[in-house]
């Protein structure tokens, strides 16, 4: 079945981004010159999303106003010839359709998926986390899509493989494996945040999920869940070490600033006599 939308929480306060987070959304914190959030809506809208739910709350307008148009922005890139500018700001603002529910009190994820109940209604719809990035040649959701579509529209939660002694960080998968590759599995339970010693696998959910529309109310008892691996490489944009990551990786990934941000680390390896 045809998934068109996606719930984006990003409802939280971002504390381990104080005090940046005190005046602006963690969300909207820019890695190169995209906001955070910029790559997660792009790959959901590379996943054939055409409606993005965001869960927000106080403090969080930023975001929406960043899909939307910007009239006096635009004027102003028009009357000073700024043509390629005005293009890129139109197209952000034209990138898909955006609806804001609120989470009154940030009661966790799971409370602030269930804000969207009402939008969602009937239909199987994804799940983003707003501070969450992977990057990779197929977008995750659409894989998760994939497999759902190849087992009778079942949900499916994305997981990575994490290191063994790190499973203490994460929600943690325990399932048989239904395919030759091992990449999917169908789910028999979920360990939030095992010690190493205890974990069921070390196949983690960093916060990419397809859900039947059921799943608001039952949260995956009696129906199929499957997990599966997904490819890509996954940034944890929430905290400050991920953060530095995902910028250093993706100034190196990209063609525009790859060549500085070699030049950059060689100068500081030197200057900072780092071997
Ligand atoms: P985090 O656990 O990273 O929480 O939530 P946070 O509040 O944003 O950040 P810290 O821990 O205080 O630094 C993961 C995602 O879920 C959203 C957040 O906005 C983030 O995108 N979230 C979390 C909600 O929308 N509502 C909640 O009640 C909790």
């Amino acid at each position: 079945m045809k998934i068109r939308k996606a719930v984006i929480p990003v409802a939280g306060k971002g504390t381990r981004f104080l005090p940046a987070t005190k005046q602006i959304p963690k969300e909207m914190i820019p890695i190169i010159n995209l906001p955070m959030i910029h790559y997660v809506v792009e790959e959901a809208i590379l996943s054939g999303i055409e409606q993005v739910v965001f869960i927000t709350s106080s403090g969080k307008q930023a975001i929406e106003d960043y899909f939307d148009r910007n009239f006096d922005l635009e004027d102003f890139l028009v009357k000073n010839g700024k043509i390629k500018e005005l293009e890129l700001v139109r197209k952000i603002g034209n990138m898909v359709e955006v609806t804001a529910v609120r989470q009154k009190e940030q009661l966790g994820l799971g409370h602030a998926v269930l804000c969207a109940k009402d939008i969602i209604g009937n239909e199987p719809f994804a799940v983003i986390l707003g501070d969450e990035i992977v990057l990779g040649k197929n977008p995750v959701i659409k894989q998760l899509i994939d497999v759902s579509t190849q087992n009778k529209d079942a949900s499916v939660i994305g997981v990575m493989e994490v290191d063994p002694q790190e499973t203490y960080k994460y929600g943690v998968v325990k399932g048989q494996f239904t395919d030759a590759t091992k990449r999917t599995m169908k789910m028999e339970a979920m360990v939030e945040k095992p010690k190493p010693e205890v974990a069921p696998s070390n196949l983690a959910t960093p916060g990419r999920y397809v859900f039947k529309p059921e799943i608001i109310n039952m949260l995956a008892k009696e129906q199929d869940v499957f997990a599966h691996v997904f490819e890509g490489n996954r940034y944890d944009t929430g905290n400050i070490e991920g953060y530095l990551n995902a910028t250093l990786e993706i100034a190196l990934l990209n063609d525009a600033t790859s060549e500085t941000m070699r030049n950059i680390i060689k100068d500081k390896m030197t200057k900072f006599n780092i071997k």
